[in-house]
């Protein structure tokens, strides 16, 4: 039935006095700021603060988490590839490949773009449910750092659902985003923000999601207090070895393969299905579009772009890998972790 909505009235009228500010992201569209982090705009603040408020985590869900560029799209075909194969005794069809004619990005929902902002309601005047579970399918997205996750999400004691999360060197992610927006902008015939500006933003944790390194921090941190709960994964450990990060991702979502699997070859079919030559080869990623007809319609092709380690070396001159360096090992510092 038709979906009638209404608005949370007060709260949602402060979304429009959050502060703003240019920042590196689509469209050159300012920024807002939001418990410590920047998003892409009042009606994505407004859809997180509902999700605040009323999603209801459960057990079995399990987010794919990441700050943007870092490998998302990666782990979301990994993660579905694992949930979603069926195992038969055939060997040759043992895993079907899901993404012929939809993207990563398409078979998981997004939590800060899917949760409705506003009650839904029917045509009676009932309650909606705000979030609908594909039984099938347990995992849902999102780009919110830890500390703005749900409450039900993230707390140790509530709900008993998975995190994974995946990081990447800040100057590659830097890069990543720099070309994504760069690209965005030329396909709206805008003029893409100049390296160094960009540059200047993303240092200033003026980026979409941004500051990188706190949110990159809150999960790292969460990850040591919950480690049962939440998988911390970085982009660079799987490129090398990615067969070995696919068994710990499947057994750590409760996915994990059997040794009949593993002997037959399911692991290594899944980690080629779900490589970026093989994903960025199919006709859907190469002509396809996400979102078509709405603001944020794009090509699946800004999806993939290289996919190599250190593509920064290529970009950064000495002095802003430099830089860069120094931002993160004084944002990291006595943390543990190493970018
Ligand atoms: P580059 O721009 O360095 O090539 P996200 O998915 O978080 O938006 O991150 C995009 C980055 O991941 C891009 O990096 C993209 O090329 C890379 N990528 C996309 N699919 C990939 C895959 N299957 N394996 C490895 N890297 C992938």
């Amino acid at each position: 039935s038709k979906r009638n909505l209404s608005s949370h009235g007060d709260e949602e009228d402060n979304f429009q006095s959050l502060p703003t500010r240019q920042g590196l992201s689509a469209f050159n569209c300012d920024l807002v700021h939001y418990q410590g982090f920047w998003y892409l705009d009042t009606s994505m603040v407004a859809r997180i603060f509902s999700a605040r408020r009323h999603f209801q985590a459960q057990p079995s869900d399990i987010f794919i988490c990441s700050a943007p560029k870092t490998g998302t799209t990666w782990l979301k075909a990994l993660a579905f590839a694992i949930v979603s194969r069926t195992t038969v005794d055939d060997d040759d069809d043992s895993t079907a490949n899901p993404f012929l004619s939809k993207t990563p990005h398409e078979c998981l929902p997004i939590l800060e773009f899917t949760f409705p902002s506003m009650t839904p309601h029917d045509d009676n005047g009932s309650c909606l449910p705000f979030f609908n579970r594909d039984p099938k399918n347990p995992l849902i997205a999102t780009h919110l750092p830890f500390s703005s996750l749900p409450e039900s999400v993230s707390d140790s004691d509530s709900s008993g659902c998975k995190i994974v999360y995946i990081c990447r060197d800040p100057k590659d992610t830097f890069v990543s985003m720099y070309h994504f927006f760069a690209k965005l902008a030329a396909s709206r015939n805008m003029e893409p923000i100049p390296l160094d500006k960009a540059f200047e933003l993303f240092c200033n944790g003026e980026s979409s999601f941004g500051p990188y390194w706190d949110h990159v921090l809150g999960y790292w941190e969460a990850s040591l207090d919950q480690p049962d709960k939440i998988l911390f994964l970085k982009y660079e450990d799987m490129k090398e070895k990615t067969g070995f990060y696919a068994t710990k991702l499947a057994e750590f979502i409760g996915h994990g393969f059997s040794s009949e699997e593993e002997g037959n070859g399911v692991v290594e079919k899944i980690v080629r299905m779900c490589s970026f030559d093989c994903l960025s080869n199919l006709e859907v990623n190469k002509t396809g579009k996400i979102a078509e007809n709405t603001a944020w319609e794009m090509e699946n092709k800004l999806y993939f772009r290289k996919g190599n380690v250190k593509d920064w070396e290529n970009h950064l001159t000495p002095e802003m890998a430099a830089r860069m360096d120094l931002i993160t090992e004084q944002k990291l510092s006595g943390s543990g972790l190493t970018l």
